[in-house]
């Protein structure tokens, strides 16, 4: 697809990542996009205008005003001009400032002006990235519906390891030709999602849990709302952020997440099972923090009532149900019993035996096993990429047909 004809008002800020603009800028323009450039004062120390310039084809836009004849760059116009703003990189400071309205330079005043869809692609140090007032005021952005194009994980400009670095151009490229040729093909469907772990009690103070994030559920969540659909969350503890438009129930143990479930599910179009349900709880959890007097202590474990089993007991003939099933031996003979037993539709396998796959990190790759037998692998992409491939393979399934 090509970008001719849209209007992309691109926000650099001060990060060292802002080179990487340059890249941006270029696979932009050769896709055919116009392009504006708006720099904050800060992004001057890492990259010059006349570069962005150059490869955009338009001036630089950096000052309220022009020049010394009191002429001045119209926010308004710049705002109202664009057909989608995208701030890459984004820093702590930027993202901080636009979060809670502020607007000390052109690019602030542009953001608060723009009547179009906004994209961020942070870029800074891993313990910025993670710290509450950051995530707080990407939070608001994402409720505000900004899309966040969250930032990658690797080797960082500190030396340090972690996630924080600008997504990749050409990624960025991939996400703005999605955001352009997005069909609103789940209009009118409403969609159950669990996602997250649940937590079983021990006593007041301890449970049982797993290391689920909620980064994959998430994505989906955020993919279907994208593709139109209206989405009901039932999220175990997770310190994800949904945009506004998505509906969250907090539920902490698999009990409390069927009953959820439960009341809601006959009024769905589709569910998907994203959630890591702990299969056992505690039988009997103590009433008040158990104290450390002997040597051993023995937990007796009770099942937990299995959410998609029970709810795939009552699924009507028009509902699609998508189960995942996370493995780490005999995938494909285990995720398919998952499939005919919890009478799934579809089911999406993430083995541990893939590096990058499964819990906690922005990638997976799945293989998506229909109950016809058919399957389709990916290969190892971001959870937000997985999330799209699992909605396409969706509108494969019979009942969808
Ligand atoms: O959250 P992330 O960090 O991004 O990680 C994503 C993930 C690895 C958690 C996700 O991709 C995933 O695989 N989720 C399901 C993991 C799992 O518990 O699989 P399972 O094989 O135990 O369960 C099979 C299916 O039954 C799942 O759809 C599960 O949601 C559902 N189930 C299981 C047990 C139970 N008591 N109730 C259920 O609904």
């Amino acid at each position: 697809m090509s970008l001719k004809g849209k209007r992309i008002l691109l926000g650099v800020t001060g990060s060292i990542a802002a080179y990487k603009s340059a890249f941006l800028v270029r696979l932009l323009v050769k896709a055919g996009a116009e392009v504006q450039v708006v720099m904050t004062a800060s992004a001057f120390d890492f990259i010059t205008p006349l570069t962005l310039a150059t490869l955009s084809k338009h001036p630089v836009l950096s000052q309220f005003q022009k020049d010394e004849t009191g002429q001045w760059n119209n926010h308004v116009e710049l705002g109202l001009w664009a057909d989608l703003m995208v701030i890459a990189p984004a820093s702590a400071n930027t993202i901080s400032k636009i979060a809670h309205g502020l607007c000390d330079n052109l690019l602030s005043a542009v953001y608060l002006s723009a009547r179009c869809a906004v994209m961020i692609a942070p870029a800074m140090d891993l313990d910025m990235y993670r710290h509450p007032s950051v995530l707080e005021s990407m939070g608001k952005l994402r409720s505000y519906g900004n899309l966040i194009l969250e930032a990658e994980s690797g080797e960082l400009a500190s030396g340090l390891s972690g996630q924080g670095r600008m997504m990749e151009p050409e990624r960025m490229v991939e996400a703005i030709h999605a955001f352009f040729s997005k069909a609103k093909d789940f209009q009118g469907k409403k969609v159950l999602i669990t996602l997250g772990p649940t937590q079983e009690a021990i006593d007041p103070v301890r449970f049982i849990s797993n290391h689920s994030s909620g980064k994959m559920g998430k994505a989906i969540a955020e993919a279907f709302a994208a593709r139109g659909a209206e989405v009901f969350v039932v999220a175990g503890p997770t310190s994800q952020h949904f945009s506004e438009k998505i509906r969250v129930t907090h539920v902490r143990s698999a009990a409390d997440m069927y009953e959820a479930c439960q009341k809601i599910h006959s009024g769905m179009d589709l569910c998907i099972f994203a959630a890591a349900v702990a299969d056992y709880a505690p039988a009997n959890p103590a009433k008040q923090k158990i104290k450390k007097s002997s040597a051993e202590l023995t937990i007796t474990l009770a099942k937990n009532i299995d959410i998609a089993d029970a709810l795939g007991k009552a699924k009507s003939p028009n509902q699609i149900h998508v189960g995942f099933a996370l493995e780490t031996e005999n995938e494909i003979a285990h995720a398919s019993e998952k499939l005919s037993k919890k009478n799934f539709d579809l089911i999406v396998l993430n083995s541990l035996q893939d590096r990058g796959a499964g819990f906690q990190g922005d990638t997976n790759k799945v293989t998506l096993i229909h109950a016809s037998g058919q399957r389709k692998t990916s290969e190892l992409l971001p959870k937000s990429q997985i999330a799209e491939l699992i909605l396409d393979e969706i509108k494969n399934v019979p009942v969808w047909v």
